[in-house]
């Protein structure tokens, strides 16, 4: 049933004592590293480590916790367990890009919005509210007010204990114990955020999330991320792997045949049909081919290829033991959501 499940309690909990300055000073600093710190790979470990010894030592979650933290399996696929999607902070590029995307989200809908604070749905939380709470005190409680969503109740009990350790009990409205490809929208948010996904759409419930929110929002109101887009691309194995060892100061360029989009998902697209693709006369050099997944979180923030385990390539075919002229892909809903393919015409 589609209720508030925790009334979010304003009281200051046991845990407030001498650390809860130094806690919210750290989850301060270590935002800003994420935000302003580039491709700095050891400033963003540092700022992530930091704001996963604060979370876990508030809530008790840690992501090794393997007893009775289970995946909850819906008919839309796997939300994961609290220890898992407490793991997602950790993935540092995810989890930079898409605090500056939603930043800058929420910087241009307080430009926008006068007279009221910016509503936000946070749908898919986990634990620690990974992606947005360390940006709420870079705002006054006034300027926006964030609803909290997921199906694991004892992912929010976790971040029930952050918000009120953290004092960020005035920025939170509701909280929603419930499924989000369910969930019926009763106010006009001006940002949805949901990242329920794993490279090429595979497992989690994105897509049927996307499905269920996006044709009841305004046409204003931003969706994070704001496209995922999978591309099917010729790659020639010798070449991939003496990139990923080359050794100089500059990267080698990437040697990749784009053959064309296989699926595109927005606010604007949220049907994904079959396609079929024509594969190019190139694949003796580039005999395999890979989807590679795309997410703009907002703007100019994108993470693509290794940059996380949410747009790692993943190989579907290999055309040295099997030729072919054109391959087709599918996306398959229900328990289990992936991308299947096959080749439609073989090649002699
Ligand atoms: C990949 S984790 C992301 C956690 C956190 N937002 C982050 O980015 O670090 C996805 C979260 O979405 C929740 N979730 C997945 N499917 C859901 C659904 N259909 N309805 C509500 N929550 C869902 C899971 O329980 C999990 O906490």
């Amino acid at each position: 049933m589609q209720q508030p499940c925790l009334t979010p309690s304003f009281s200051r909990n046991a845990y407030i004592n001498d650390h809860f300055l130094m806690d919210e000073e750290v989850v301060h600093q270590s935002a800003h590293t994420l935000l302003s710190c580039g491709d700095n790979f050891r400033l963003m470990k540092q700022a992530v480590d930091e704001l996963y010894r604060v979370f876990s030592t508030i809530t008790g979650v840690t992501i090794d916790q393997l007893n009775g933290d289970k995946d909850i399996w819906l008919p839309s696929g796997k939300a994961i367990s609290t220890s898992a999607a407490a793991h997602c902070l950790l993935e540092m590029k995810r989890t930079a890009v898409f605090l500056r995307g939603i930043n800058s989200a929420i910087s241009l809908k307080i430009s926008e919005v006068i007279n009221r604070p910016v509503r936000i749905l946070y749908a898919g939380t986990g634990p620690y509210g990974t992606l947005v709470i360390p940006l709420l005190k870079l705002y006054k409680a006034e300027e926006l007010t964030v609803d909290l969503l997921d199906i694991n109740s004892g992912s929010l009990a976790a971040l029930q204990k952050v918000t009120d350790a953290l004092t960020l009990s005035p920025y939170i409205g509701e909280v929603y114990c419930t499924d989000a490809t369910t969930f019926v929208v009763t106010k006009p948010y001006d940002i949805v955020i949901s990242e329920t996904l794993l490279a090429c759409l595979k497992s989690e419930p994105q897509v049927a999330i996307m499905q269920n929110l996006v044709p009841q929002l305004s046409e204003a109101c931003l969706f994070i991320p704001e496209e995922i887009s999978v591309d099917a691309f010729l790659t020639n194995p010798k070449l991939e792997t003496d990139r990923l060892f080359y050794s100089g100061t500059e990267p080698l360029p990437f040697q990749r045949r784009m053959i064309e989009n296989v699926f595109k998902l927005s606010k604007l697209s949220i049907v994904l049909s079959r396609k079929t693709l024509l594969v190019p006369e190139c694949i003796i050099a580039f005999p395999v081919l890979k989807l590679f997944t795309t997410v703009t979180v907002f703007g100019n923030e994108i993470l693509t290829g290794n940059d996380s385990s949410i747009t790692m390539p993943k190989q579907y075919f290999d055309f040295i033991k099997q030729n072919a002229r054109e391959v087709e892909f599918w996306y398959v809903q229900g328990e289990k959501p992936r991308i299947e393919g096959r080749v439609v015409n073989f090649s002699s």
